[in-house]
Parts: C-alpha cells; sequence; structure tokens
C-alpha cells in the first residue's frame, strides 16, 4: 500500500516546457477528477486542522479555492476567498508582490475576517511564496490570525517555502518536487 502522500504525489502530472520552455510545470487536474485520490488529498488536510478549530478557510486565486472549499465545507467553517486585483466587488484590502517580471495584486474583502479570527491559508503550490505571503499579510492585517499556510506542491529549489517559514508563518506542504 502506497502512504497517502506517495499516492498524491503519483497523481500531480508533469507537463514539461509549459507555460514557457524549461519550465517543468507540475499539473494538479489529476488529484482532482480521480475521486478517491481527491478524497485522500482533502482528507490530509481535514485531519490536519480538524483539532486545530480554524474560524474560516482562506483560499488563494485560482486553484487554492477548488481545496480550500472543499476543506471549509468539511469542516463546517465559511471560506474566505483572496483574488487576484479587479475581481472582488466590494471594498477591498490588497498586497502587492514582486514577480520575475513586474509585481502582482491580490485583494480580500474588507469584511473577510475580524480580529480574532483564526484562519488556515490554502493554495495548491508554493514557488517563489510571494502569492502566500501577500495572503498572509491580508488575513493579518484585518486582525487575523493565520494559524498555518498548506499547499499540496513545495518546489523548495524556489525557496518559496523557506521564506515563508524564515517570517515565522507556519507552513505545511504535503509533497516536494525539485
Ligand atoms: C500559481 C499557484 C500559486 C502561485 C505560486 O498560481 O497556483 O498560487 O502561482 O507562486 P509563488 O509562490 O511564486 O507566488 P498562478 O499565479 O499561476 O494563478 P492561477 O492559480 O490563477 O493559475
Ligand atoms: N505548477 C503550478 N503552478 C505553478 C508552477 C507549477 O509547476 N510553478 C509556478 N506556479
Amino acid at each position: 500500500m502506497p502512504t497517502p502522500t506517495d499516492y498524491i504525489r503519483r497523481h500531480i502530472r508533469t507537463v514539461p516546457d509549459w507555460p514557457s520552455p524549461g519550465v517543468q510545470f507540475r499539473d494538479i487536474t489529476p488529484l482532482l477528477s480521480n475521486p478517491r485520490v481527491f478524497r485522500v488529498l482533502i482528507d490530509q488536510f481535514v485531519h490536519r486542522y480538524f483539532d486545530a478549530h480554524p474560524t474560516a478557510i482562506a483560499g488563494l486565486d485560482a486553484r487554492g479555492f477548488i481545496i480550500g472549499s472543499v476543506l471549509a465545507y468539511e469542516l463546517g467553517v465559511g471560506f474566505i476567498p483572496i483574488r487576484k486585483k479587479g475581481k472582488l466587488p466590494f471594498t477591498t484590502v490588497e498586497e502587492s508582490y514582486e514577480l520575475e517580471y513586474g509585481s502582482a495584486t491580490v485583494e480580500m474583502h474588507t469584511d473577510a475576517v475580524k480580529p480574532g479570527d483564526r484562519v488556515v491559508l490554502i493554495d495548491d503550490l508554493i514557488a517563489t511564496g510571494g502569492t502566500l505571503m501577500a495572503g498572509a499579510k491580508l488575513l493579518e492585517r484585518l486582525g487575523a490570525e493565520v494559524i498555518e499556510g498548506a499547499v499540496i506542491v513545495d518546489l523548495p529549489e524556489l525557496g518559496g517555502s523557506a521564506k515563508v517559514r524564515a517570517s515565522g508563518l507556519p507552513l505545511f506542504t504535503l509533497v516536494e518536487f525539485d
């Protein structure tokens, strides 16, 4: 019997040279389309956070929405979308971060969390860590405690997971790829 993490790892597809030459893209869609592995995946997060009693799950646009919303449903708490700039209709707070070329901005509604809330922040993957750190800053700016960041895939060579942990934010990663 493979361990749950081996089982999950085997269902992540590597697409060479996408979106640009030299990139090995780690594609999680096979994890989602197989109902057994999707359940094993979600259960990893449910078991990890059940006893932590988060008050909400926040997910990062767009693949963090898929896992984060199911996790929120399973834990019986609300889901908070942290979106790319320009998508949320109500008043927002925003954080920008550097990309290899240029910058990106994420936003969250100002009423999404309040002081005292305890939130798990979910995404599919951490590369440079910019997206996850920006999401955590938004939650903290509105007074929430980020219990932990959590992703399926860590690309440790890109340095993001080390940067997040060095910032003091706990981070849970299920599988690593070079
Ligand atoms: C990918 C991934 C993470 C982020 C990780 O999303 O899903 O959100 O990049 O990169 P980082 O650690 O270097 O910030 P992408 O921006 O491609 O958006 P998408 O989910 O809408 O495809
Ligand atoms: N897969 C998915 N998202 C990503 C990747 C990847 O390999 N690298 C940076 N963002």
